[in-house]
C-alpha cells in the first residue's frame, strides 16, 4: 500500500463495529440456545454496513460482506490472506498440516499430488464402491422406530469413509476406526483444549494416536498395491515431476480428508432431507426424476444429468451450506471499502450470508430450487455469490465426490421411502461450527418396496 493511498484511509478502530458481548448474545440467542449466524450477520450488515469490526480480545477482527468480498478474500491475487494461520488456530492440534492448513507453494505442491486421488476415472470407482453401500445401508432404515434422518445419515457416511477412504470392510475393525475418528471430530471442536485424561480433548488425541497408527502400518503395502480406495490412490499419487507425498504427509492428508468430507456430506444430506419432506412437490419431482431414469442406483456417468436433483442439492446448499463462514488472516496490510486493515488481521466471510443477500437473490428466504434452472439461474449473476464449497487456491478438493455421494444417497432415498416431517415442524438447526439439527431430525418414513 503506498503512503498516499494510506493517507486517505480511515483507520481500523473506525470500523463500525459491534461488541464481543453483544455478538455472542446475538450468536448464541437462537431458540433453545443453539448457535445462530445467519440472523446476527444479516442485521450487522443491514444496519452497519459492507464491513463490521468485532473486538476480539487483543485480535482485530473484521466481517467482510457480499460476493465481491468473497472473490477478493478467497480468490486472493495478492497472496495475503493466510488459510494456514487460522484454520491451524481452530483445528491445528488435532487435524494438523491438512491440505487447509497450508498456504503459497506447500499448499499447491500438496494440492497437485492430491489432486490425482480425484480425478474422472478415480471418481467413478469410489462411486462404484459406494453404491451396494447405499443399497446395504438405507434398507435398514426401512425398520428403525423413531427414525432420526440426522444420526442415521452419519452413520452411513462413516461406514462409507471406512470403505471408500480408508479400504476396510465393514465389521470390528470399522467400528474402532470410526469411534476414533469420532472423538477426534468432538475433540476440534471442543471449548476445553487441554490434554485431561476424561476430557473430550484427551479422547481425540487418543483417537489420532489409534488412525494415525493404522495408516502407519498399511502404507507400504498400500503403495505397492492396486487398492481402488482413496488412501491407496494417495499413497501412489504422484505429480508430473514423480514427486509422491511421504508416510506422514499421507497420514495427515487421510484423516484431514475424512474429517473435510464426513460432516460436510452429512450436513447436506440431512438438510436435504428435511426441506423435501417440508416440499412434497419437489419430493416428487426428484423421484419422477429418478424413475424416469429407469435405474435403481445412480451410475458415475448419471450425477450430473440429474436436473431436479441438482437444483434441490444447489438450493440446500445454498441456504444451509455447512461451512457458514470462511476465516482467513491477513499477512499484508490491506484496504477495503476506504478503511485499512492492517496485517494479522483476522478476515472473515460468510457464505450464509451471501447466499441470502436480497440484493443478489429473488425471496432468498424462500426455498425455490427453479432458481438454479437453465432458463433463470440467478447465480450466474456473480461468480463468487453461490459458494458453499468455497473458492480460489483452496476451492473444496471433495466437491465432485460430495456431489456423487450425496445424489447416489437421495437417488436410492426417493426410490424407496416417502417421508415427511409435521406441517408445523421447524428443523432447530445449530448453525456453527457445522450447520446441524439439535434434534437429530426426526421424520416419518414410508417404505414404498
Ligand atoms: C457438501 C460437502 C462439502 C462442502 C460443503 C465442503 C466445503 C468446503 C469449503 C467451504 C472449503 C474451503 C474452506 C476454506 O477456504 O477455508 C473446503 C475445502 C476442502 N474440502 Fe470440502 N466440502 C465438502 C465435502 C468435501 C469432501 C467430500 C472432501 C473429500 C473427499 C472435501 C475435501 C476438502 C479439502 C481437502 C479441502 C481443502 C482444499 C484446499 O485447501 O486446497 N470436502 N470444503
Amino acid at each position: 500500500m503506498t503512503a498516499t493511498s494510506a493517507s486517505r484511509l480511515r483507520p481500523f478502530d473506525e470500523i463500525p463495529s459491534v461488541g464481543t458481548l453483544t455478538m455472542l448474545r446475538q450468536i448464541l440467542g437462537g431458540k433453545g440456545g443453539r448457535i445462530d449466524m445467519l440472523g446476527p450477520l444479516d442485521r450487522h450488515y443491514r444496519e452497519l454496513g459492507p464491513l463490521v469490526r468485532q473486538p476480539a480480545g487483543p485480535f482485530r477482527m473484521v466481517n467482510l460482506f457480499g460476493p465481491d468480498a468473497c472473490q477478493t478474500v478467497l480468490m486472493d491475487r495478492d497472496g495475503i490472506f493466510s488459510a494456514e494461520r487460522p484454520w491451524t488456530q481452530i483445528m491445528g492440534r488435532i487435524f494438523p498440516n491438512g491440505l487447509l492448513l497450508k498456504d503459497g507453494d506447500e499448499h499447491r505442491k500438496h494440492r497437485r499430488i492430491m489432486h490425482q486421488a480425484f480425478r474422472r476415472p478415480v471418481l467413478r470407482t469410489y462411486v462404484e464402491r459406494m453404491t451396494p453401500m447405499i443399497e446395504r445401508g438405507i434398507a435398514e432404515w426401512g425398520g428403525m422406530g423413531d427414525f432420526l434422518a440426522f444420526d442415521a445419515v452419519k452413520e452411513l457416511t462413516l461406514d462409507m469413509a471406512a470403505s471408500i477412504f480408508l479400504g476396510v470392510d465393514l465389521g470390528p475393525e470399522t467400528r474402532r476406526l470410526n469411534r476414533a475418528f469420532e472423538d477426534m471430530v468432538a475433540a476440534s471442536m471442543s471449548r476445553i483444549r487441554l490434554p485431561i485424561p476424561g476430557l473430550e480433548f484427551q479422547a481425540g488425541l487418543k483417537g489420532r494416536e489409534t488412525l494415525s497408527a493404522f495408516l502407519c502400518e498399511l502404507i507400504p503395502a498400500r503403495r505397492e498395491g492396486d487398492g481402488s480406495d482413496m488412501f491407496s490412490e494417495l499413497c501412489r499419487a504422484e505429480d508430473e515431476d514423480g514427486s509422491r507425498l511421504d508416510d506422514q504427509a499421507i497420514i495427515d492428508h487421510m484423516i484431514f480428508l475424512m474429517m473435510a468430507a464426513h460432516d460436510t456430506s452429512t450436513s447436506t444430506l440431512t438438510s436435504m432431507i428435511y426441506e423435501l419432506a417440508r416440499h412434497p412437490e419437489w419430493q416428487e419431482r426428484v423421484r419422477e426424476e429418478a424413475l424416469g431414469l429407469g435405474k435403481a442406483v445412480l451410475d458415475f456417468e448419471d450425477v450430473e444429468e440429474r436436473e431436479a436433483l441438482t437444483w434441490v442439492m444447489r438450493e440446500t446448499l445454498r441456504r444451509y451450506p455447512p461451512l457458514p463462514v470462511i476465516p482467513r488472516v491477513t499477512t499484508d496490510d490491506f484496504e477495503w471499502c476506504g478503511y485499512e486493515i492492517p496485517s494479522g488481521s483476522m478476515v472473515v466471510v460468510s457464505p450464509i450470508h451471501t447466499h441470502h443477500m436480497a440484493e443478489w437473490w429473488t425471496a432468498p428466504w424462500t426455498f425455490d430450487p427453479e432458481r438454479f434452472s437453465p432458463g433463470r439461474d440467478e447465480s450466474k449473476r456473480h461468480t463468487f455469490m453461490w459458494i458453499p464449497f468455497g473458492g480460489g487456491p483452496h476451492h473444496c478438493l471433495g466437491f465432485k465426490f460430495a456431489e456423487a455421494q450425496i445424489k447416489g444417497i437421495m437417488h436410492q432415498l426417493v426410490l424407496r421411502y416417502r417421508w415427511r416431517v409435521d406441517p408445523g415442524y421447524r428443523m432447530p438447526l445449530q448453525q456453527a461450527p457445522i450447520s446441524k439439527p439439535m434434534d437429530g431430525l426426526p421424520v416419518a418414513l414410508e417404505p414404498i418396496r
